[in-house]
């Protein structure tokens, strides 16, 4: 069996797209069992003050082990800053950064070396490149987006005035399907899954807690909001501001779908039902745009949904096959999330942050 024939022509190629935004630009580096992951944020003006303890906090938000429903590895994921930040400000050089792993299992991987799991990036990585880093999944393992996370973090700490807010709408068919102003979203993080109301997080956790006994996992919902946004962010055409968050959502491990505003339930309203209709100062009543018209924010609260799907290594034995192209029964192996949406609350904040960030300077951009 032979499907990718034609792309053994490539062998070798170099992993392009490492990098994300024009001027607030992240590049991160590292696979999961490597010795660090990192990054480095090129492009954040000097004399923002920044808060260590703030993009600890993001950090810990994503760090694996914090609770029973999400991988039991157990880091620290401590970030160590090496350069762009000086007595408490940036200084507007290069911001680079880095998180030593220190909780590898590697012998936990040893039967993806030679074998493919189902829906996962070990195939395609082995196709392309002809050599991967398989431990842990390597580069493709969302160990990576900590880097995302500490760059969102100082994102959102030079828009101190925009507000990021995040949580799980949904868990399975489990869902809260409450609009997000009548929600109390204090209570976020007063539980594991970052569901504003505790009976419906309650109800989330024990299914997560089944789905893993189970050995299986489940997908989810993200739903993110940003308020306080100025009018006239996003370029048109190609760079308008919902193709730009739809990239920075869409980039992030085993999500599978982005819409914003009225997204696909809009499809089935009028457009008398549909319209946005102004308030003297332009201002809309409703906001069915989700904050964008024309590809620019126009001052009303934006919010997206983010889907997730269930990640792909599961605890059960499940058929696949080997480099040879043999048929092999698969054991499920290491730690792993039953459910990743309690984890990527953090990353689908910290992208919207970089995203708006690079869409700040790029209005700030002197014409000559
Ligand atoms: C926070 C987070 C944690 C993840 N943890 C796992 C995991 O434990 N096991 C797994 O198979 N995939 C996990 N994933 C997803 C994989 O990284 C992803 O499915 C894989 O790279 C293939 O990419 P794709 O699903 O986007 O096609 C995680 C994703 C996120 C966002």
């Amino acid at each position: 069996m032979d499907i990718f024939k034609e792309l053994y022509l490539y062998l070798f190629l170099i992993m392009a797209g490492n990098s994300f935004g024009n001027i607030f630009r992240l590049t991160s580096y590292g696979e999961s069992h490597g010795p660090a992951i990192g990054g480095i944020l090129d492009g954040c003006p000097s004399g923002i003050n920044i808060d260590i303890e703030k993009i600890q906090h993001d950090l810990d938000r994503r760090k694996p082990g914090q609770s029973a429903i999400v991988t039991q590895r157990k880091e620290a994921d401590e970030v160590n800053f090496l350069s762009g930040i000086f007595e408490g400000k940036t200084t507007g050089t290069p911001i680079s950064f880095v998180i030593y792993n220190t909780n590898q299992k590697s012998k936990d991987y040893n039967h993806i070396k030679e074998s493919y799991r189902p829906s996962h990036a070990d195939l395609v990585y082995d196709k392309k490149y002809g050599h991967r880093d398989y431990r842990g999944g390597g580069r493709s393992s969302a160990r990576e987006t900590a880097a995302r996370v500490i760059a969102g973090a100082i994102a959102k700490q030079f828009l101190s005035s925009i507000r990021f807010t995040a949580y799980v709408k949904s868990v399975g068919s489990i869902e809260l399907n409450k609009p997000y102003q009548e929600l109390d979203l204090n209570n976020i993080e007063s539980n594991p899954v970052r569901c504003p109301d505790k009976e419906i997080a309650s109800k989330m956790e024990a299914y997560i807690k089944d789905i893993k006994k189970e050995g299986n996992t489940i997908g989810g919902v993200i739903r993110c909001i940003i308020q306080n946004v100025p009018i006239g962010l996003g370029e048109p055409v190609f760079d308008k501001l919902h193709a730009q968050l739809g990239k920075a959502m869409l980039s992030i491990n085993a999500v599978k779908g982005f819409e914003y505003g009225s997204g696909f339930s809009g499809t089935k309203l009028k457009g008398s039902q549909h319209n946005d209709l102004y308030n003297n100062d332009g201002s809309t009543k409703s906001n069915l745009s989700g904050g964008i018209q024309g590809g620019i924010s126009n001052g009303m609260d934006i919010y997206f949904d983010v889907a997730f799907k269930p990640v792909a290594t599961i605890m059960q034995n499940q058929e696949t096959i080997n480099k040879k192209g043999e048929k092999i029964t698969m054991e499920g192996k290491g730690r792993h999330d039953p459910c990743v949406v309690p984890r990527a609350v953090p990353i689908v904040e910290a992208m919207a942050a970089i995203t708006l960030a690079d869409f700040i300077l790029l209005n700030r951009t002197i014409k000559l």
